[in-house]
């Protein structure tokens, strides 16, 4: 075989196994296997670069380059669907499209996918153009990002497609992976995304398509439209769309008459809720292609289809106050305190009011009866006001202040953020106290002191950083009201013995903006110690694998302080690890390089996290889920059954502690 078939072949087997994974949901290979595949072809890529495909299954990785997006005209306005929310507007509408046509029909039932809309342009079956909703008539081209959503074929299969096809449909977060990014969010106190919608619209205006890629983004095809269709019903043509490779629903059904429509609406109203993705109703669509020629448009809409909104589960109740709460990194979030109520289940006492802009929208006034909702969200919201329940007695629009509720200092707001922050971060105590709370955390320094205590030595002027906590004597501690000596000898044991925590976690428990525990480990095998990672540069930061833009510049930010050196050579003079072990670094090998683990169950002989760790060390990966990308389950006593099921099915090897410890061994 010459060097390009070798290519090519490589190329159509990584796309079959791209398609039965992510589009059958059904992989016929470990993940190990596909990525040495995948490996081998980047090789014979890099060594033949006149071979080069912008369609290689390589190209989906993304690339780092940034650039703004360009603006398209779509070449069929992308339009929205008239909502309804009610069965009898169902019935109306069915009844509507039977005088209308005054002949039989058919409407394809669909589900309404609630993430963001993207049309793809096939160009003799090759991927050419995708391109989001925008104003209806042009969009931004987001190619680069949706050529990492790896169901989306870039070369259409078979042979039957037209020369040019469009293919709409809905880009999605699917909830696992929504719920995994907010964590990691939240972990690196970033603001977290309301819902999965959200969260994709904002993944594809990326503007670093390696960030897209990271955050696996589906997308699910509603919608095939062209000059020259292979059936004349929207469900031939979705049925040809999938033999083509794309993600079509099949879910899909065609009703006959009112009933059956009814009949999936109530079905899916309760059995949406075990999708891995957000629905937010149902699209019901005239089903031939003539007829809904017949029926035509409206300015704004089709009028042979229409949406059925589920209802989302809602209450009213009074706005008492709204205060405003200081985070560690100096985030300003607005919280409504709202007269308790029961929504979907649970009494709801305060919703988030998100930033600034919101608050606006909403036109809110202390007393205002509000509709508080729980839809894909996670914290209620309040959608509205009910203005007719105003009443003179309102009390004062609700404002965002302009100072710090903590300090008195002037809010900032940086341009292109929604939030506010105080920027005095080495004077407003909530900052001051949540970086010290952080620093003691289990995970970070596992020093044995609470909140309160934090709060005590602050206020009695003894801890204003963290490196003050090295300072405590016993007198002092045993000076402070309801301190004994053991309590004193305790918290100064237990700041002893922090001494030895490892150098990634005093990395992590810093505190510095976007390094979260992930990050500190990265960075911390990346540079070794403080001192090679203080003078670290811009560009030599984001060389390492997964540190883009924002946690470099948030890394040198921090060291430019003085203020935070003076810290860190402090924590140093105490003993504190300012380096990656001798130990560790000489254990580091490359074993189980390219391996991705599932540690589930409890052990015998190490920790959890100790296992992780050596997972790392030797190159491998740790996951929390099973998928057929999982190489290994670690398996100690007591594993789930649903993920033993799970191993079985995707024919996962499961392997014990002492099979796990020779992996690693010598
Ligand atoms: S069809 C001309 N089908 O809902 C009709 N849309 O308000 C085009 N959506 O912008 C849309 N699931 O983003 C259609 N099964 C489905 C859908 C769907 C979700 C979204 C889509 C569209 C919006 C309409």
């Amino acid at each position: 075989m010459s060097v390009k078939e070798q290519i090519e072949a490589l190329r159509s087997e990584l796309e079959q196994h791209n398609y039965n994974y992510y589009v059958l949901s059904a992989p016929t290979i470990s993940d190990q296997e596909f990525d040495k595949k995948m490996k081998e072809l980047q090789d014979l890529e890099a060594a033949h670069p006149e071979y080069y495909d912008p369609d290689s299954p390589t190209q989906r990785v993304g690339s780092d380059l940034s650039k703004e997006f360009e603006q398209v005209q779509h070449r069929y306005p992308m339009l929205s669907l008239g909502n309804t929310y009610s069965e009898e507007d169902v019935r109306d509408f069915y009844e509507r499209t039977a005088r209308s046509l005054n002949e039989p029909f058919e409407i394809v039932a669909e589900l309404k996918y609630d993430g963001t809309s993207i049309s793809l342009w096939y160009e003799k079956g090759r991927l050419v153009r995708a391109v989001t909703r925008g104003d209806g008539t042009k969009g931004d081209d987001v190619t680069a990002n949706v050529k990492t959503i790896r169901s989306v074929p870039l070369r259409l299969r078979g042979n039957d497609y037209p020369e040019e096809v469009e293919i709409r449909g809905e880009v999605l977060l699917p909830w696992a992976e929504f719920d995994r990014l907010n964590k990691e969010r939240e972990e690196q106190e970033e603001p977290l995304f309301a819902n999965p919608r959200n969260a994709a619209s904002g993944t594809l205006k990326q503007q670093n398509p390696a960030i897209v890629a990271a955050r696996k983004l589906d997308a699910y095809l509603y919608y095939v439209l062209g000059e020259h269709l292979p059936a004349d019903t929207h469900y031939g043509n979705l049925e040809a769309a999938r033999r083509w490779g794309l993600k079509i629903p099949d879910v899909m059904k065609i009703c006959h008459n009112l009933q059956d429509i009814f009949d999936y609406i109530h079905y899916w109203d309760t059995e949406r809720k075990n999708l891995p993705v957000a629905t937010d109703g149902i699209v019901l669509k005239v089903n031939s292609l003539r007829q809904q020629k017949n029926l035509g448009f409206t300015a704004k809409s089709p009028r042979w289809a229409i949406a059925y909104k589920f209802q989302a589960e809602r209450a009213e109740t009074r706005l008492n106050s709204v205060s405003f709460q200081v985070g560690r990194t100096g985030a300003i979030t607005p919280v409504a305190n709202l007269e308790p109520v029961l929504l979907a289940g649970t009494i709801v006492k305060r919703a988030s009011l998100h930033n600034a802009d919101i608050i606006e929208g909403l036109d809110l006034h202390i007393g205002d009866q509000v509709y508080v909702e729980k839809g894909g969200e996670i914290i209620p919201k309040i959608v509205g006001v009910n203005t007719e329940a105003r009443t003179m007695m309102i009390g004062d629009k609700v404002r965002f202040i302009t100072r710090c509720p903590e300090c008195g200092t002037p809010l900032v707001r940086p341009e292109g953020e929604a939030a506010h922050y105080c920027p005095n971060d080495s004077g407003c105590p909530p900052q001051i106290k949540g970086r010290i709370e952080h620093f003691v955390t289990r995970r970070a320094m596992n020093i044995n002191m609470g909140p309160e205590t934090v709060e005590d030595l602050y206020e009695a002027g003894w801890v204003k950083n963290v490196a003050d906590l090295y300072d405590l004597k016993i007198t002092d501690l045993m000076s402070l009201e309801r301190w004994a000596e053991k309590s004193a000898r305790n918290l100064l044991n237990s700041l002893r013995e922090s001494k030895s925590v490892p150098f990634e976690r005093v990395l992590y428990a810093l505190g510095i903006r976007y390094v979260g525990e992930t990050v500190a480990k990265r960075l911390a095998m990346s540079f070794h110690s403080i001192d090679e990672l203080m003078h670290a540069s811009f560009e030599q930061l984001v060389a390492v694998d997964e540190i883009g833009d924002r946690i470099a510049q948030s890394v040198v930010t921090y060291f430019a302080d003085e203020r935070n050196r003076q810290i860190v050579e402090r924590l140093r003079a105490q003993g504190l690890q300012m380096a990656v072990s001798e130990a560790v670094l000489a254990n580091r090998s490359d074993r189980l390089k390219g391996l991705t683990f599932v540690i589930s169950g409890t052990f015998s002989q190490h920790s959890r996290d100790e296992y992780k760790t050596m997972i790392e060390q030797h190159g491998g990966k740790n996951t929390g889920s099973v998928s057929g990308k999982t190489s290994y389950i670690l398996a100690g006593e007591n594993m789930g059954p649903a993920k033993l099921e799970k191993a079985a099915k995707l024919g996962v090897r499961i392997i014990h502690e002492d099979e796990f410890l020779k992996m690693i061994e010598e």
